[in-house]
């Protein structure tokens, strides 16, 4: 990996519990995305809360605003648009390669305006990330699908999407949130099978149907929707959920590392996987209302190996797969991982063994961690968002001296990181 952009420095508490204090969590990108996908569904004034400072989002915005929508006003984690008109539907490639999420835009751009024209998106290097159930589910709802010099180009019949039935062979995020937002202005009724239900989709869904969509089912995986003309302008605003991904991760950085860490404005329900396994490993953690309080267990500090497989929601998230085997690093005994989700998503375990990990890969789905390990600080680079954090919180918890590279990518998803780090005690530095 070549450096490019800013790095954090970070001084490591070699194994001390030395952070405490309190974090809040911020807006979560990937509701975010979608929220932000949502906007030509509506012919009018459309309001955004909790939006989360982040590159992606910035991007995102850059997109719609070529696509003619207006952006009324942009304020601290809130955005409004207006999308009366829009004035042309091809995504800009620039953008839109490095950015997967943009892919969701398709669904509501086809449904408002009858094409999309854009580049296969880009995203993280954890896979492959096809496109095919996208491409296979315009053409289900009867559009034509061309692919001329690397851009789609699809194209609604003259009445625009017809309503139909479509499987997903795989659940996948983003492609329920695509259709279930072209479904809502498809002509007759859609029904989505093997949707995934993440509490996201759940939560633009009910706030589609506060606007006038007519969509049932949701939470469940299969969605039916009666498709309509244009949303109203929604009378409430949308309130984007907080990131259940950042403040898993903080979670476990309280857990290896702080006497006490408080994570606030954080929605505990959404978090049951993870805090049901770090429980089970020892970990002490208290619920309330919306935060989750890690206090250090003095009487048993030694925490138990687990079996970890990643799963579609309410499974264990491929997001925090990462962070979780940092944390196995320091479980005593003989931990796993089998990340089922995507195909390359062990990268960051290679890069742990050379801090001091005892980890062996045994293929591009399987691991094991045997622990405990003291971690040694070194120069790392971050190849996306959440391995990222992961290797902030293994240089947190290393001896010595790390520096994490391409924190751009962390700039990605996490708003001012290192600036609510040192907050509660760690000794970073951006350069
Ligand atoms: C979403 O990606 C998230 N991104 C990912 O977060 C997250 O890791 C993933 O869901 C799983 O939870 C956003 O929401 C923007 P999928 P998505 O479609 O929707 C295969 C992050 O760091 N597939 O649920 O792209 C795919 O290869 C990112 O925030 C196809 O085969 O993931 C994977 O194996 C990383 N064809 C499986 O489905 C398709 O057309 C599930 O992926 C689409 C997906």
């Amino acid at each position: 990996m070549t450096p490019e952009g800013p790095k954090f420095v970070i001084q490591g508490l070699g194994g001390k519990r030395l952070l405490s204090g309190k974090l809040a969590v911020n807006g979560s990108k990937n509701d975010a995305l979608q929220a932000l996908s949502a906007v030509p569904l509506f012919a009018g004034i459309y309001k955004l809360k909790n939006v989360p400072e982040i590159e992606d989002i910035n991007k995102l915005t850059e997109i719609l605003v070529s696509l003619g929508i207006k952006l009324v006003s942009r304020k601290s984690h809130e955005l409004i648009f207006d999308s009366s008109k829009l004035s042309n539907s091809s995504i800009d490639p620039e953008i839109s390669k490095r950015l997967r999420g943009s892919v969701i835009l398709t669904g509501p751009l086809i449904a408002r305006t009858g094409s999309a024209y854009f580049p296969h998106p880009g995203g993280c290097v954890i896979g492959e990330r096809p496109i095919d159930f996208f491409l296979d589910g315009f053409k289900t709802l009867g559009t034509k699908v061309t692919l001329e010099d690397k851009m789609y180009k699809i194209e609604a019949p003259k009445g625009g999407l017809k309503g139909a039935e479509i499987f997903f062979r795989y659940q996948s995020v983003t492609a329920t949130e695509t259709f279930m937002m072209a479904a809502t202005l498809a002509r007759g009724v859609t029904i989505l099978k093997n949707c995934a239900i993440e509490p996201e989709i759940e939560n633009l869904g009910n706030f589609l149907n506060k606007s006038g969509a007519k969509i049932e089912g949701l939470g469940t995986t299969t969605l039916k929707i009666r498709g309509g003309k244009l949303l109203h302008a929604p009378n409430v605003d949308y309130k984007i959920l907080p990131d259940r991904i950042e403040a898993g991760s903080l979670i476990v950085l309280g857990a290896l590392a702080a006497k006490k860490l408080e994570i606030t404005n954080c929605e505990p329900k959404h978090l049951e996987s993870l805090i049901t396994w770090l429980r089970l490993s020892g970990v002490k953690i208290t619920i309330k209302s919306n935060s989750v309080i890690v206090i250090e267990n003095r009487s048993d500090p030694v925490f138990a190996p687990l079996k970890i497989r990643t799963h579609e929601y309410p499974g264990f998230p491929t997001d925090l797969q990462a962070i979780i085997s940092v944390f196995l690093t320091q479980a005593t005994g003989e931990s796993k991982i089998f990340e089922t989700i995507f195909e390359d998503r062990l990268h960051h375990l290679h890069i742990l063994k050379e801090m001091g990990g005892n980890i062996t890969v045994h293929d591009a789905h399987r691991a094991t961690i045997i622990g405990p390990t003291p971690l040694q600080g070194r120069h790392v680079y971050s190849p996306d968002l959440r391995a990222g954090l992961a290797y902030v919180i293994a240089a947190t918890i290393a001896s010595g001296e790390s520096v994490v590279h391409n924190v751009h990518y962390i700039d990605r998803g996490y708003e001012r990181l290192e600036e609510r780090l040192r907050q509660i005690g760690l000794n970073i530095k951006k350069e």
